[in-house]
């Protein structure tokens, strides 16, 4: 064996040539990796002995892609594309041999490659349009050769992760072997390749799959059309289709020489520095400084949930999911019968979709059983209370818990505000005692807001953390305040929100500037979604806000047809003049003076107070960093991934800036404005959050 580098090896195992990487953790191509590769090829290329190479990787996967770490700095050592020169010019054929991930530069390194293997349990795909990117190395105009034109840009344009079998038939993967012999079979593989006399096959050279697009601009505004909704506000997936319409309208250099142009453009604007900013965020916020990795953790097996609502219901899925069975606790048969039955029914949805087979319906509703005794929950590791937000009733529960489930059960709350540590007052475990804060639908939302209280135990906290990531959750570690986290920051931006319509700004004027800033709906959309009458009584309403006006109506947003917008049968909003007079009608009744609010206004009154809180939780310790909030903000509440979250947007808008205008507000407006002295201390060291 010849050791290039400390991450790459080549041997020669009778007449193939095997270069093997190593570099932990997912093999990305560092410059380090890049110089192995390409050493290696051109040694393994040079050597008379050897009839073919194979490229392979140790640890957990093949190459996941460039190293992002090295985006933005100078590169150093060999480039990308000398490496896949080095590869796709060998003069003998180069077999990629693929486990665990292919992904973005990895894949663009395998498609080098004259043949490629892939164990079934492999994926491959180009994420980088997550990233806010397109695929840099060729990536764009080597897949749509391989996979055609139609495949390529929806692999390229949601970064899917595309299992082996599926790339096999779309011909990006030539041979599957066995899940455990990897090497031996790759080995074998190039052998025959050998033996059979195989072309040195070139993706480069290969043009009949683009030939159906030619002539044909309508394939690409079809699939603009059929999804701007979803590409909305981001230009990564735009740019990747104009990459796609290179490869087929120009010859194969010069569709290289376009993708890197395209591709230096977004690397070097915005919205790539805060989605890659959000991809290390995500992974930083799994990062708690006091509850190191190998912290010992509480084997689940079993979980109880208690609350068989939309919410309880929505959590048992994401358990069954995984295979672990969950016992439903509700009060009343009845209702248990109708949770039980729209758990039913939502995975015959996804079903019926092409989600999941009918045997996994089945599979999956066998593992949630109903029970209306409490006493069901004394096996299970984890329960999950999930009922109303009424302090007593959850002490009531924690009370029963803490005498019925077995020693070491984790208890949690699934309160979204509550204080957790008063709950956990009425155990004798208080170790145990921990929130899991899911957003509805839970079954959906990936956020999961996991609130440590006092006497919360690390192993509960480490065992939290690693069941979430079991789950797909992206989970972020917050301390026990009014709203948590997520919720607190909300109510600043709710707040603002019906106060400017107090001032003379209408609800669709504020959700349109939310809206356009990039966030899904804007809050007076999703006061109808949700429905107006949450919270509010009926017997006890005295029209004392708009809100209460637009119930008395029976105008409680889309499910009566009416809210603060008008809806027609397709559930279409439009502006309503009907609200719109009770607006001016509150206002005269209240003496309000109404005037003209801008846009600018509109966006800074909802969002820096929202910045202006985060600070205050950073300060009060409630988040671990900045980042995290950021996280909570994008995977809860639909901040879009592009502004990277309130905390990066406000780095980005500038410190001094957001503490101006909170200064201007609070002298207009009050001490709901008043800059956290966080702020104030960053700006006046010329620091922004970044730097903590
Ligand atoms: N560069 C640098 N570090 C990376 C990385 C990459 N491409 N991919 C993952 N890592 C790091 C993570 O930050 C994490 O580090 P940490 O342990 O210090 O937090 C570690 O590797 C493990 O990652 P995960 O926690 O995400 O591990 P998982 O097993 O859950 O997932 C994965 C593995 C599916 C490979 C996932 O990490 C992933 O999706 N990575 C990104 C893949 C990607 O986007 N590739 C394209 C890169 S851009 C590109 O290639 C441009 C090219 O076209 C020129």
């Amino acid at each position: 064996m010849t050791e290039i580098n400390p991450v790459t090896d080549l041997t020669l195992e009778g007449d193939v040539a095997v270069v093997t990487l190593n570099s932990p953790p997912v093999n990305a191509l560092s410059a380090a990796v890049r110089d192995g590769l390409h050493q290696a090829f051109r040694k393994a290329d040079a050597d008379p002995a050897a009839k073919a190479i194979v490229l392979i990787c140790d640890g957990r996967t093949f190459i996941a892609g460039a190293d992002i770490t090295e985006f933005g700095g100078a590169m150093a050592g060999a480039s990308l594309p000398e490496v896949q020169d080095a590869i796709e010019g060998a003069s003998k054929p180069v077999v990629a041999a693929i486990h665990g991930t292919a992904l973005g530069g990895g894949l663009e390194v395998a498609l080098c490659a004259h043949y490629r293997v892939a164990v079934p349990s492999a994926r491959l795909g180009l994420p980088e349009v997550n990233l806010g990117l397109l695929p840099g190395a060729g990536g764009t105009q080597r897949l749509p050769r391989v996979v055609g034109v139609e495949t390529a840009l929806s692999m390229m344009t949601s970064g899917r992760h595309v299992p082996a079998k599926e790339a096999k038939e779309l011909g990006l993967v030539d041979e599957l072997v066995s899940e455990d012999k990897l090497r031996e079979e790759a080995i074998a593989f190039a052998k025959k390749v050998v033996a059979e006399g195989r072309p040195l096959r070139k993706i480069r050279d290969q043009n009949e799959k683009l030939e159906a697009a030619k002539g044909k601009p309508e394939i690409f505004e079809n699939f603009r059309k059929a999804n701007a909704r979803k590409f909305r506000g981001f230009l990564a997936p735009e740019y990747n289709i104009r990459c796609v319409e290179a490869a087929v309208n120009q010859p194969f250099e010069e569709g290289l020489a376009t993708e890197r142009k395209l591709f230096l453009e977004l690397m070097s604007g915005p919205q790539s520095a805060a989605q890659r900013y959000s991809f290390f965020a995500e992974r930083q916020a799994q990062k708690i400084p006091d509850v190191p990795d190998d912290t010992p953790t509480i084997p689940v097996n079993k979980v109880g949930i208690i609350g068989a609502g939309t919410m309880g219901g929505g959590i048992a899925m994401n358990f069954a999911n995984v295979g672990i069975p969950v016992v439903l606790i509700e009060v009343k048969q009845e209702a248990l019968d109708r949770g039980l039955a729209t758990i039913r029914k939502n995975y015959e949805r996804t079903a019926s979709r092409g989600g999941i087979t009918a045997q996994q319906v089945e599979e999956r509703c066998a593992l949630i059983t109903g029970s209306l005794e409490m006493e069901s929950l004394a096996d299970v590791d984890l329960v999950i209370e999930a009922v109303f937000e009424r302090m007593d009733i959850k002490k009531d529960i924690f009370t029963k818990l803490d005498a019925i489930c077995k020693p070491g059960a984790i208890l949690a709350t699934n309160t979204s505000g509550l204080d957790i540590d008063e709950i956990a007052a009425v155990t004798k475990r208080p170790e145990s005692v921990i929130g899991l804060h899911f957003f509805s639908p839970a079954n959906v939302m990936r956020l999961l807001e996991i609130v440590r209280a006092d006497h919360t135990s690390k192993e509960v906290i480490a065992t939290s953390m690693k069941l979430a990531k079991k789950i797909g959750k992206v989970a972020v570690l917050v301390g026990v305040c009014p709203g948590f986290v997520g919720n607190r920051i909300l109510g600043q931006r709710q707040r603002e929100a019906q106060k400017l319509v107090m001032e003379g700004a209408m609800p669709w004027d504020i959700d349109r500037v939310l809206y356009d800033f990039g966030f899904p709906m804007g809050p007076f959309a999703m006061s109808d979604l949700a429905g107006l009458d949450i919270g509010w009584v009926k017997e006890k309403s005295k029209g004392e806000s708009i809100r209460d006006v637009l119930c008395e109506m029976d105008r409680r947003g889309q499910k009566t047809g009416a809210g603060y917008y008008d809806y027609d049968e397709n559930r279409n909003a439009k502006p309503s003049p009907v609200t719109e007079k009770v607006i001016k009608d509150f206002i005269v009744k209240t003496g309000a003076n109404p005037r003209e609010v801008s846009d600018e206004e509109i966006l800074e009154r909802c969002i820096y107070p929202m910045i202006n809180e985060g600070a205050k939780i950073l300060e009060e310790g409630k988040a671990i960093r900045p980042s995290d909030i950021d996280v909570v903000w994008q995977n809860g509440y639909g901040w879009p991934v592009y502004r990277g979250g309130p905390m990066w947007y406000g780095d980005h808008v500038g410190l001094p800036k957001v503490l101006a205008k909170m200064k201007e507000f609070q002298a207009k407006m009050g001490d709901q404005f008043k800059p956290s002295p966080l702020l104030e201390k960053l700006v006046a060291e010329g620091k922004s959050f970044k730097d903590l």
